[in-house]
This record gives structure tokens, sequence and C-alpha cells, in this order.
């Protein structure tokens, strides 16, 4: 099959917010116990993490990372967290029914995200408590000094502020599962008086209200127009949630799952603006798509968990090869509209539907889907561009007029590099891609790098790494046309200059 592309440098879809490659960490599993914190690990830093885990964040590029929750938000009180160790008191952790001992917290994790070079997104709990709490905390994070609770926070040992720019006000307040689930007027009265608070501690500060918690919830879109019509003037960005899975194995099927992914995005943008015309406003909302990944391998083990220990093993999703090239093609979904999708978390990132996995005490290692990430991560920076795409359709058991060439393209202005990102989904037919570079006719390939493997249920272990990209593509240019071999069911990145 052929599939033919042209590319101008022109065609601005919009400046990329490397934001978009944010990922989420969660007191949940192994994720912070384990996950980045360890202290007796060989690799542990003088303050407890996890170098070996820190050294694979940094490859994959990580600028922000989304923390405390996640469900278990809603259930916080930030105080626990902070102080001397041996004052932090045990609780009982409703959302995921473990005993969390409170050894991280705020600063701790500011200081983990520090030496990841990221930025912290905060989530506030909206669940069961409210303004205050939240306006306390945001005092504690970001006020200098002289104030109760930013003197507590000195006194803690931490003198500078932590300066986090980012807030979620809650996590999945329409999830009827939610600690202190609330109607879309209920939560929308409480984020618009949430912000007004927060905004008078710090006017810095970008918040971003809870959507949806994924496209199915029965009261999606009205959610986002009830909860956008209180907070509008507010707010900054509204949150996107949705996990994929391919229980039944129809994997035809599963790799067309962006298909509703992106008009889920078209659905939240449609919605928001409705809302901007009735208020007659001339802000424009964006998009934090904070919480994204594939999820189901682990949900039968996890329903069979005994409450209350420590750190279980929970979410530990092993990822195969057609993971990998969903994560690729949802990350290309962004790029589509990097107009309005401004922030994105992978969830999340370490050992609960992961990345990357450790072995307490021992390794740690990159699962399937770490390489596209790492590949639009490093690669995906600049403005995105629209090509023009032709390529062959199909169908599959739960969708027609499946596009067989998935694909998305950066140029980067200040490295002067130019970047394709393609996914050939079908899982038979090989496609010979040829794409016109008009406005780049004198670049040449720099790498055409492949992730390809003939198991679409390959896995990596501690031990054996079956699926992990090679830089042996055959991507050519001749006269301003760049061709290139994408077998079936492959992840490519080609990269020109
Ligand atoms: O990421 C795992 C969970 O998924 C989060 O805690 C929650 O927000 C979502 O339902």
């Amino acid at each position: 099959k052929k599939a033919n592309m042209a590319i101008d440098p022109s065609f601005v879809v919009g400046k990329i917010d490397p934001r978009i490659y944010g990922s989420f960490i969660e007191h949940l599993g192994r994720a912070v116990y384990g996950g980045v914190y360890e202290p007796d690990h060989a690799s542990a830093t003088k303050e407890g993490f996890r170098q070996d885990v820190l050294d694979l964040v940094k490859e994959l590029n990580v600028p922000i990372v989304r923390y405390p929750g996640g469900n278990m938000v809603s259930g916080y009180n930030w105080e626990d967290g902070v102080g001397p160790l041996k004052n932090r008191p045990k609780k009982l952790e409703l959302a995921w029914r473990v005993l969390e001992p409170n050894y991280v917290g705020t600063n701790e994790f500011a200081t983990w995200a520090k030496q990841a070079n990221a930025e912290v997104m905060m989530a506030v709990n909206l669940g069961t408590r409210g303004v205050d709490a939240a306006r306390n905390l945001l005092e504690y994070c970001n006020h200098p000094e002289g104030s109760y609770y930013s003197d507590l926070r000195i006194s803690h040992g931490y003198k500078q502020p932590h300066a986090i720019k980012t807030w979620c006000l809650g996590n999945e307040m329409d999830g009827p599962w939610q600690i202190g689930h609330k109607t879309a007027e209920e939560y929308g009265r409480l984020a618009n008086e949430t912000a007004k608070a927060m905004r008078l501690v710090d006017p810095s500060i970008e918040l971003v209200a809870c959507g949806s918690s994924n496209v199915d919830m029965p009261t999606f879109p009205e959610w986002e127009a009830t909860t956008l019509a209180h907070t509008y003037e507010e707010v900054d960005y509204i949150s996107l949630h949705q996990y994929y899975g391919n229980p039944t194995d129809d994997s035809a099927s599963y790799l067309a799952k962006t298909l509703e992914m992106d008009r889920f995005i078209e659905t939240v943008i449609a919605t928001c603006d409705y809302i901007k015309a009735k208020k007659r406003s001339k802000k424009t909302m964006y998009l934090s798509f904070d919480e994204w990944n594939v999820w189901y391998h682990s949900r039968e083990a996890d329903s069979k968990m005994e409450p209350w220990s420590v750190a279980p093993p929970q979410l530990e999703d092993v990822y195969n090869f057609e993971d990998a090239l969903l994560v690729g093609s949802m990350l290309m979904s962004f790029l589509k509209r990097a107009d309005r999708v401004k922030m994105a978390c992978l969830a999340q990132l370490v050992n609960v539907i992961a990345p990357i996995m450790t072995e307490n005490g021992g390794p740690a290692w990159r699962q399937t889907i770490f390489y596209p990430y790492m590949h639009v991560s490093v690669f995906g920076r600049g403005v995105s561009l629209q090509p023009v795409v032709k390529t062959p359709y199909y169908d599959t058991k739960a969708y027609t007029d499946v596009p067989q060439l998935d694909t998305a393209v950066v140029y980067n202005e200040e490295s002067e590099q130019l970047t394709i990102f393609g996914l050939n989904r079908h899982l038979e037919d090989d496609l010979t891609v040829t794409i016109d570079i008009r406005g780049f006719e004198s670049y040449q390939i720099k790498e055409h790098i492949v992730l390809e493997n003939n198991d679409v249920k390959a896995v990596n272990t501690k031990d054996d790494d079956r699926v992990k990209p090679h830089t042996n593509g055959n991507a050519k240019v001749d006269q301003g046309k760049v061709t290139a071999h994408f077998s079936s069911a492959s992840w490519h990145v080609i990269r020109l200059e």
C-alpha cells in the first residue's frame, strides 16, 4: 500500500507547549515508595530517591509531574506530609485502600521534581476539603516568608518557596467513585470559590478545572459546560482523562482508538468555545489532558488485593508492543491540536501504569511505552505543522474509515530540525510513504528511528528488552521528496535537518 504526505512550513497548527509531555506520580501502589523513593536502595541519593529512576525520568525529558493524586488527593490532608518524619501520621488511604505512611510529602516531592528537572503540577483536595486547605497549601508552597504557613515551611527546612505555578482544582470530581464526589453545579461553585481565594494568595498561578473522567461518563459534556459556566474567568484549563485497553483482543480496533480520542478533544474544545460565546468572553480556554495511557492489564489482579498494606503492587500493567503503538498515536493526537492542548500527563511515571518499572531493591527498566513517549518528548519540541495526508483507509470491527497512516509533524525553529512521527497502524499491510517536504528542500535525513516487532504482544522485563527501537529505517530524500518503508504495525521517527 502507498501513502503520500505534503509538509509546508507555513501550515502551522500551533506552538507546542512542552508541558504536553508531562507525567504523573500519585501516592498509589509502588509509584512513590519503591518507585521514586527507596532510601535503602543501592542507588539512593542522600534524600532517599532512587538515582536509577531519576536517570530514566531525565531520559524522558519530562517537563512537569502531577502530584499527589489522582483519586488519592480527594481524601488527602497535606499537613500529614510535612514536618518532622517522626510526627507524620500513618493514615488509611481510602481511594486505594492502603496504609499511607507519609514519608514523602509536598517538600520531598518538590525536591525530587527539581532533581528530575521537572515542574510540579499540584492537585488540591476538593473532595473532603475545600477553599481553606487549598489556600493554606498554596501559602505554604509559594509565599516567600512572614506568614504562618510560609514560616511553617521555613521551619521545616525549606527556606526557598517552591514556586509551583500549575494547580489542579481537585480530581475527577464527576466520578461516583471519588471521595467527596459532586454534581457539576456543586463542583463548579466550589472550584470557582477556591480559584478566587488561591489567586488572592498568588495571582501568578495557573488553574485547571476538572473535566470529565472519561468520554463515556453519562454527564459528559454537560459537566464541562456547567463547570465552565461557573469558572470560565477564573481558570485557565479544563482537564481531560482517558485510558484505553484491549480486553477483547481486537488489536485492529485497539490501534484505531485514537479516532475516539481526537473526537473527545474536539468536543471539549467545542464546549469551551460555546461557553466562551455565551459569556461574550475574549479569553480562550485551554485543555490539560492530565491523565492518559493504556490501563487494563492489571485490573483483575488489583481486584483481588487485600486492603491496608503499605505500597503494595497496584496498577502494575506490563505493556506490550501494541500498547507502545497506541501510546505513540495518543501523543500525536495532542500534537494535532497543539493550539489548544497545552498540557498532558502520561499517567503514570513509575511502576503504576508506567513507562518505568522497578524492583524493590533491584533494577529499574524501560517498558515498551517508554520509547514512543521518549521520542515525542525529546524530538517533538517547536511548532506542530499540519501535513496534508493521503492514506489508505480500512474498517475494523469497531470502526470504519480508519486511516492506515497516522502522523504528526514538528518543526523546531531554533535547531531548524524537522521531525515526522508516523504510525502504520495496519496489522498486515506494509506502507510506502512518500513525503513532499516543500519549503525544506535542502533538508537531509539525520536519523530514521523505528520501533517494530513481529509479535504485538511482546513485552520487556527486567532481564529482556524485547521491544526497543533501532535506527535502521530506510528513509531517504530525493529531489525534495522523502520516501520510507513502514512495515505493518510499526512506529517511526524521521528526523531531518
Ligand atoms: O491514574 C490512576 C487513577 O485513574 C487516578 O487516581 C484517577 O484520577 C483515575 O481514575
